[in-house]
């Protein structure tokens, strides 16, 4: 008997299901996808959701380069790494395609980019127009679009929720942080939440839930050098699962921080 004949054999005795790329999913085990999840929020929420058995559909725009992600999949039977740009439609039609009639319980839309903030590029008087595109298309209508394609497939799963991992700088109830710069990342998270709100609102009649989740301040990788407010990625997220595990139809369009505390728009 192969081993490819074997581990077919045991997934069939363990009532599995096999994909093309071997990864099973037992039919208790949800799925969670996560986009932007080579480093930082996303390779955190890729960690834990292992950790915790999901099944974990690890999505980055550089599978190649993805080093951490790649030893976690070794390590982890229960992690597929799968290419994703949320600008590409290419990428999200193929995705979609491989993953048809598959259930998604949990979709993380998390990828996003923020610049520097205090950069001429983001402030005023020396704003950069060529860069605010790439702001928008990632984090305001990345989310969408990623939601859109893989709506199906959420419809499918157990839990039917949607996550977009936004930031108070783009609140208006918190006065976008309170401090100059930062326009192009206050400006794209502020309708990455309108995009969000409305979207949540339509995916109630599916018994979908959508909703805002901010994660504190936390010391990433690219943060040099954290100030005191700063919070580590694992109590973050650790934060933000648990708040996900317990969300309900009511949390739909919701902004809600890694400890619990709402914020209005
Ligand atoms: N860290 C914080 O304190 C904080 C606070 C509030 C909100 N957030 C939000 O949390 C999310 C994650 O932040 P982070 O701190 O982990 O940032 P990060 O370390 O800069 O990671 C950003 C992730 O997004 C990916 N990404 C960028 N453009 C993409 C695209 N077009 N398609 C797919 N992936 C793309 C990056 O991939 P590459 O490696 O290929 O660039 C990377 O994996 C972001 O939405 C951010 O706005 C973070």
């Amino acid at each position: 008997m192969t081993f490819r004949v074997l581990i077919s054999t045991l997934c069939i005795f363990m009532g599995a299901t096999s994909d093309s790329y071997g990864m099973s999913a037992t039919a208790q085990q949800p799925t969670v996808l996560v986009t932007g999840s080579n480093r930082g929020i996303g390779l955190e929420f890729v960690k834990q959701y292992a950790a915790k058995g999901w099944r974990v559909i690890a999505t980055t725009r550089r599978p190649n380069q993805a080093k951490a992600l790649q030893a976690l999949a070794r390590s982890e039977a229960n992690v597929t790494i799968e290419l994703l740009d949320v600008t590409n439609g290419e990428h999200l039609a193929s995705l979609a395609e491989k993953y048809r009639d598959q259930p998604i319980d949990v979709l993380i839309n998390n990828a996003g980019v923020s610049g520097d903030f205090q950069g001429p590029g983001q402030s005023l008087g020396t704003l950069d127009y060529t860069t605010v595109d790439t702001f928008m298309s990632v984090n305001a209508i990345g989310p969408l679009r990623v939601t859109e394609a893989l709506y199906g497939n959420v419809k499918l799963g157990d839990q039917k929720k949607v996550i977009a991992i936004t930031a108070l700088l783009g609140v208006h109830s918190f006065k976008y942080g309170g401090f100059s710069g930062a326009y192009w990342y206050k400006v794209s998270k502020a309708a990455m939440n309108a995009a969000v709100y409305n979207l949540a609102q339509d995916a109630l009649k599916d018994g979908i839930t959508v909703t805002l989740l901010t994660p504190g301040e936390v010391a990433v990788e690219k943060v040099l050098d954290p100030g005191p407010n700063f919070i580590s990625p694992e109590v973050s997220i650790l934060g933000m699962i648990d708040i996900i595990d317990q969300l309900t139809p009511e949390d739909a369009g919701a902004i809600i921080r890694y400890n619990g505390k709402r914020y209005s728009f």
